[in-house]
């Protein structure tokens, strides 16, 4: 499980964070958005290097911004341990990556709903993550659209073994299952767990949800 701040009470950010690190979150999913590449903003570098000296978990960043490049060092200085970057916003996405793993951080690519797998090709051996949206991306608490899961089941017989696959936007009870079962191995969830009551309660149920569809689909 990946929790996304996006969702969380920003007053009491501390509180929320560390309440899903000591129930065993590893991975905080950071959404970044510049008004420009997505049609909101959220919050940028001072949270994140703030976030940083309270929480030992993996940082991982979505840059939801039209210029990656140019701002990827300040997300890597501020604590990003990885950073994704969209293959909508550059012609040269081979430059990105290198860019960006050599600041020392991991590298992901996003994609769209609509963008196709043929769309990062060039990229495909050499990042650590592909993260596809399953949901426009922009702003949390929007369903699930399922048109994207065979896109998912390909990307999952294509990446190495040491390669994540990480599905991003309404991932709750009713639909975790089905992108298990498609083979994604990291999952994004803001409103499912921030936006409850018990936020520990319901990433540890989605958690179990997955590992049970997993065991499902290997049963029979
Ligand atoms: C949307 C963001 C997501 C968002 C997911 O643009 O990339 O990470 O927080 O929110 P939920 O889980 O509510 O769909
Ligand atoms: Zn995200």
């Amino acid at each position: 499980m990946a929790p996304s701040v996006l969702s969380a009470d920003f007053a009491r950010l501390y509180e929320q964070v560390a309440a899903v690190e000591s129930a065993g979150a590893e991975i905080l999913h950071l959404d970044v958005m510049d008004g420009h590449f997505v049609p909101n903003i959220s919050f940028g570098v001072p949270v994140i290097e703030s976030l940083r000296k309270c929480s030992k978990m993996f940082f991982d960043a979505h840059l939801m911004i039209t210029e990656p490049k140019r701002y990827a060092e300040a997300f890597v200085k501020a604590g990003c341990d990885h950073i994704t970057f969209h293959t909508e916003v550059t012609q040269e996405p081979d430059a990105v990556v290198e860019h960006i793993r050599g600041l020392g951080a991991s590298v992901g690519v996003c994609l769209n709903p609509t963008t196709p797998i043929s769309a990062i090709e060039s990229i495909l051996d050499s990042v650590d993550l592909v993260l596809v949206m399953s949901v426009w991306p922009g702003f949390g608490g929007q369903s699930f659209i399922s048109d994207v899961l065979p896109k998912v089941t390909e990307l999952h017989k294509r990446l190495a073994e040491h390669q994540r696959l990480e599905i991003d936007g309404g991932i709750d009870p009713a639909t975790i299952g089905a992108a298990a079962a498609a083979g994604a191995d990291t999952f994004v969830a803001g409103s499912a767990i921030f936006g409850t009551p018990d936020p520990v309660a319901a990433m540890l149920k989605l958690h179990r949800l997955a590992v049970e569809a997993v065991g499902n689909q290997a049963g029979g």
